[in-house]
């Protein structure tokens, strides 16, 4: 029996560095908006989505994950999807979350970026205001569309910059490497922006020294294809440079075949920086908790464990100095 119960996971306090915001869509609330807006869905009931919920891979996902965001129209619909997660957060002890939105997905059918930001945003100010939790949020660019149409994006977001702290990039990795973005980046640095990428998820090492050298990232997402690269791990350990790695997404986008088989805690144990997270739960089984649930179950990880990874969120948070010491006196303090 692991030293571990699920109400201590659930009330360890927690940050979140890698969070989709439309991958927190839960069926539920795509049948309500679907009705509410007149779109039509391939899906009769929750049960036949779950069902509809089987991947083999990112692409397999991402198809179906593009489809469900159809739903979103109006603002209150993005005020609506933010406002359930950081619901979720507080049931969780979530302290922080930076969370990623897809602009392109939307601005695609006609969807106007002041729409889903402000919508976005509201709800962000709603959660600090009422439920204590802080926020940053990250515009992502679609990696499968050309470095113009991210140029477009970022110049849209150019009256919102105040929302926002750093870019991303996301969608299919493979055949879409992260040098395909360094100018749009570099323009981002520009205008003051951090940058994230996910790399190395299902494409090679190779693409996390090209999000690190070329979009000069400041974290990043996934990562787990660094574990192949003798060079590169010596390299993130003493950068300590922050992976945002979301153990539920890799085993049901086959990254790893099997929990067991994952490797974050012996990359924890290596000394690099790994953190834990959800990337899109409600089509991956689950927020942040269930995360560390089964962590503890599949590579019984120890409470020690639990808070280093907690701890390495923290440290890679793009929050203030004195409140990322604040957190880390709160999880010190937690037992
Ligand atoms: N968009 C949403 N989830 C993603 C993931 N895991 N990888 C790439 N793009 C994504
Ligand atoms: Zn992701």
């Amino acid at each position: 029996m692991s030293e571990i119960n699920f109400d201590w996971l659930n009330a360890l306090p927690k940050v979140e560095l890698h969070l989709h915001l439309e991958g927190s869509l839960e069926p539920e609330l795509m049948f309500t908006l679907a009705k509410r807006n007149n779109v039509k869905i391939p899906f009769t009931s929750v049960e036949q989505i779950k069902e509809a919920y089987q991947f083999n891979n990112l692409q397999d996902f991402l198809d179906i994950y593009y489809q469900g965001a159809d739903v979103l129209v109006v603002e209150q619909d993005f005020y609506d999807l933010t406002w359930a997660y950081l619901l979720k957060c507080q049931q969780q002890n979530v302290l922080h979350v930076e969370p990623f939105f897809d602009p392109q997905t939307h601005t695609a059918r006609g969807i106007d970026f002041s729409t889903i930001i402000d919508g976005i945003n509201r709800a962000l100010v709603d959660g600090r205001e009422k439920l204590g939790i802080s926020s940053e949020l990250i515009l992502c660019f679609l990696r499968h569309l050309s470095e113009d149409d991210a140029f477009i994006t970022l110049q849209q977001a150019i009256p919102h910059l105040d929302k926002i702290k750093a870019v991303g990039l996301d969608s299919s990795e493979k055949g879409h490497p992260p040098e395909k973005f360094s100018r749009v980046f570099a323009k981002a640095r520009e205008l003051g922006l951090l940058t994230v990428a996910h790399a190395g998820e299902e494409g090679p090492a190779e693409y996390i020294w090209t999000a690190l050298n070329d979009l000069k990232v400041s974290r990043v997402d996934h990562g787990v294809s660094a574990i192949f690269d003798k060079a590169l791990m010596e390299y993130l350990i003493a950068a300590q440079m922050p992976l945002t790695i979301c153990p539920l997404s890799n085993t049901k986008l086959k990254v790893f075949a099997d929990m067991s088989e994952h490797t974050i805690l012996q990359m924890l144990e290596l000394g690099v920086c790994v953190t834990v997270n959800s990337d899109d739960p409600a089509y991956f089984g689950g927020y942040m908790t269930e995360n560390f649930v089964v962590l503890r179950d599949s590579l019984a990880m120890t409470k020690a464990q639990a808070k280093r990874l907690v701890s390495n969120s923290i440290k890679g948070s793009f929050t203030s100095l004195e409140y990322k010491n604040t957190m880390q006196q709160q999880l010190a303090d937690y037992r």
